[in-house]
Formats: structure tokens, C-alpha cells, sequence
């Protein structure tokens, strides 16, 4: 009994050795992509959450009879700082993407994106129907255009936001961008404008962030090569060559 549990624990042992042997691990995602990654997480999160307050002020302050309870403007005080916290970092990130010499495989996956066998390929993957196509950049283009979409997203929420934002606060920052934001806010036809499109930008991005969750367990449950891995900490399995 002792020798054949023995036996089964060397078998397992060499069985692991060589997975080791067959698998390598290759740098994904860099540490300053997955901080990004994270920040903007973060900002997101509690921007919707104090939207949703803005738009509807559900929690109202407890009655005083000094005129310091201003819940309201507090709760647009943190949209506002982390409106700014996504800006920066989505700024940071389309210089990264279109600049960075390190990010040239994000680049590459324009290449899939206008190829038809690719997305079909694709596709049939996420409906068990076909194998994952071989990429030559790290997305996928099904991935690739939910990004287009998210970015489009972002620049509509940073614009509408800025607008909104110098409406709110007159001096600093607030008076620097006020006529150069105006263009922006006459285009939509008015602030009521700026607002609703606003709002409905953020329903985008909750869309967004389920179906994103959604794929990143998918490929965590079916994917082979630890994709969600990645963005924890940056590596991700294949084959050797
Ligand atoms: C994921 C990103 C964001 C989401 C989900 C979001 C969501 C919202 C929502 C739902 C509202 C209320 C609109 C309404 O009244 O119906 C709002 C208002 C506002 N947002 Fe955002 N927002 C985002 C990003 C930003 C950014 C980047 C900025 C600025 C740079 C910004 C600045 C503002 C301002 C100034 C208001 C109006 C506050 C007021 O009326 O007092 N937002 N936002």
C-alpha cells in the first residue's frame, strides 16, 4: 500500500516536472500597465457610484441647524477627484498605446482586427464551436473593438465631464478651460445636453465593465494560458516553442 501511494506521488511529481519542462511563463502586462489598470478600476467604481448620487440624491443630509452640510457638493467633490484620477490615467494610457515602444504587441492586435478568419475564429471559440485562433497581438478582436467602444466611452465622459465641470467650478482650473470647453458644450446643443449624454455614457461603461468581468472569468475558467493572471501579476503560460 506504502509503495504504491509512494509510486503515484513520483508519478505526480514527474508529471509536474514536465508541464515545468513544456511551459514557460512570458511577461504580459508590465507593472506600470496593471497599476493603470487598477486606478482606472478603482476610479470607475466610485465614479459611478457618486453619479448615480448626483443624478439622484438619495441620501439626504441629517437636519442642522448650521449651514454645514453640504452632501451633496461633497459627494461631486469625490466624482470630481477621481474624474480627474481616470483623465490622467486615461491620457497616460493612449500615450502608452500609441506611443510606447514596450506596447508594440497592443499595437500588433490592429492586425487581427481587420482580419474576418480571426473573428470568426473567435467568435466560434467564445461558443465552443471552434479553437482559439492564434493572435499576433495580445487581444483579441471581439476584445479589441469592446476597447474601441470603452475608450470612445472615456474621451465622451472626460469631455461631457469637463464641461460639466467648469460650470461648477469658476476660478483655478475651472476658469482656465471654461472658453476652451464651450465649443464642446455648443456642439451638444447645451449644458441639459452635456448632462444627459453624461449619464448615458455611464450606462455604456456599466455595460462595459459587465461584459469585461464576465470574459476575463470566462478565460480564467476556459483559457489555457492564465489570462487573468495577468493582470495581477503580469505574466501569463504558453507552450514553449
Ligand atoms: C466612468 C466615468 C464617469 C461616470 C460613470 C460619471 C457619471 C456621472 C453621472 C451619472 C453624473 C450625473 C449626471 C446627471 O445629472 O444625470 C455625473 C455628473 C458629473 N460628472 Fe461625471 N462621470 C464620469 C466621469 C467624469 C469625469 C471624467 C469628469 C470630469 C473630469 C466628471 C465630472 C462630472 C461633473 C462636473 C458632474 C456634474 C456635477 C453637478 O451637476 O453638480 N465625470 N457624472
Amino acid at each position: 500500500m506504502k509503495a504504491e501511494h509512494k509510486e503515484a506521488s513520483l508519478e505526480a511529481q514527474a508529471k509536474e516536472t514536465k508541464q515545468h519542462e513544456e511551459i514557460e511563463k512570458e511577461l504580459e502586462f508590465s507593472s506600470l500597465y496593471r497599476w493603470q489598470h487598477w486606478i482606472r478600476a478603482l476610479s470607475i467604481v466610485i465614479l459611478i457610484a457618486t453619479g448615480f448620487y448626483i443624478a439622484m440624491p438619495v441620501i439626504a443630509p441629517s437636519v442642522s441647524s448650521q449651514p454645514d452640510n453640504f452632501m451633496y457638493a461633497l459627494f461631486r467633490s469625490w466624482h470630481q477627484i477621481f474624474g480627474f484620477v481616470l483623465t490622467a490615467a486615461i491620457i497616460f494610457k493612449t500615450y502608452l498605446f500609441l506611443m510606447a515602444r514596450e506596447h508594440e504587441m497592443e499595437r500588433s492586435s490592429l492586425r487581427d482586427l481587420f482580419d474576418i478568419k480571426v473573428w470568426l475564429q473567435q467568435v466560434g471559440y467564445y461558443l465552443f464551436m471552434t479553437k482559439h485562433p492564434k493572435l499576433r497581438g495580445v487581444y483579441n478582436p471581439v476584445q479589441f473593438a469592446a476597447y474601441i467602444f470603452f475608450y470612445i466611452l472615456m474621451f465622451v465622459l472626460i469631455l461631457t465631464g469637463l464641461v460639466l465641470y467648469v460650470h461648477v467650478y469658476h476660478e483655478g482650473l475651472g476658469g482656465v478651460l471654461f472658453d476652451l470647453m464651450r465649443w464642446f458644450e455648443v456642439l451638444m446643443g447645451g449644458l441639459a445636453n452635456v448632462r444627459e449624454i453624461h449619464h448615458i455614457a455611464m450606462w455604456g461603461v456599466i455595460i462595459f465593465v459587465l461584459a469585461h468581468v464576465y470574459m476575463a472569468v470566462f478565460n480564467a475558467v476556459f483559457g489555457e494560458e492564465g489570462a487573468m493572471d495577468a493582470i495581477f501579476s503580469g505574466f501569463k503560460w504558453h507552450k514553449k516553442h
